[in-house]
């Protein structure tokens, strides 16, 4: 019998890249966008449909999560189908969507009841061989499918949406990688310590006011703290000039606030925009 799962993509409104370090960081989903696994027993091998992450690392995730449901043996002659709607490399969680639905998909087929702890750790492996270490921010809001303040793992509230939050996200058209932008932060963190902790104490100030301005859903306080982020994030050279251009393009039409969202090194800009907005 089939079993399918879907899970949502996410963007992040602040505190990427700092939450590797400790930092709060404030994600939410994006329900528009969707990863689908169907996992079909009785039939042979695993099809990738559209892209959710690279061949070659979908192959090694797949192999991944079996060992991690300890069902490899089961598995054998099943086939695994994955479509996906979400962009890969533009920050919206696109691996962390695919590891989510596979994960609860292949739980259900072998009639395993996961608690949210062990499905949290699972996906967590996943996300371990697409992006070397992960905070764990992206599949913590997509499994919960809520707005997220996320402290550490397995630590965060989930929030309620403010009335009238009206976010756009705008593509870069050229992809990023986690893992390398990660792994550059790293590099800068090791060459400019002093530099590093002197802005991460204030970014965590600008990102508890963030937070803050979400929950009381004080809009502009919020873009103003997303603007502040988004120059913290071009101090880290995680950001691009086709980056910054959407961030200044999105302000001179009138966003409370914008910034690069994920990663960097390409994606999407995320931007605050008050209602009615008009999208084309
Ligand atoms: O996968 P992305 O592009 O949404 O980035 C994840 C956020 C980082 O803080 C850069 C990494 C992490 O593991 O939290």
């Amino acid at each position: 019998m089939r079993s399918s799962h879907r899970a949502c993509g996410k963007t992040i409104l602040l505190g990427e890249h700092w939450v590797v370090y400790g930092t709060t960081a404030l994600a939410v989903p994006i329900e528009s966008i969707e990863t689908v696994v169907d996992v079909l027993p009785g039939q042979t091998g695993f099809h990738l449909d559209v892209s959710a992450v690279h061949r070659a690392t979908a192959e090694r995730v797949y192999s991944t999560a079996l060992e991690g449901l300890q069902i490899a043996d089961m598995a054998a002659d099943w086939a695994v189908h994955v479509q996906s709607s979400i962009p890969v490399g533009e920050g919206m969680g696109s691996s962390a969507a695919f590891g989510c639905a596979l994960i609860q998909a292949l739980a259900k087929a072998t009639h395993q009841r996961l608690s949210f702890e062990s499905l949290w750790e699972r996906v967590l492996e996943l996300e371990t061989v697409v992006h070397g270490a992960p905070s764990g921010l992206d599949h913590t809001v997509i499994t919960h499918g809520a707005p997220i303040a996320f402290y550490g793992p397995q630590k965060y509230d989930v929030l309620h949406w403010p009335t009238d939050c009206s976010l756009l996200l705008a593509s870069s058209g050229q992809p990023g990688s986690t893992r390398q932008a990660v792994e550059n932060v790293a590099q800068w963190r090791k060459d400019n310590l002093d530099h590093f902790e002197q802005l991460q104490r204030t970014m965590s100030d600008v990102i508890e006011v963030g937070v803050d301005s979400f929950q009381r859903g004080e809009l502009q306080a919020l873009g103003q703290a997303m603007n502040e982020s988004h120059t913290a994030l071009q101090t880290l050279g995680v950001s691009l000039p086709i980056l910054d251009r959407l961030v200044q393009c999105a302000l001179d039409a009138g966003a409370w606030g914008a910034k690069l969202t994920g990663a960097g090194l390409g994606g999407a800009v995320l931007a605050l925009v008050p209602k009615p907005c008009i999208t084309q």
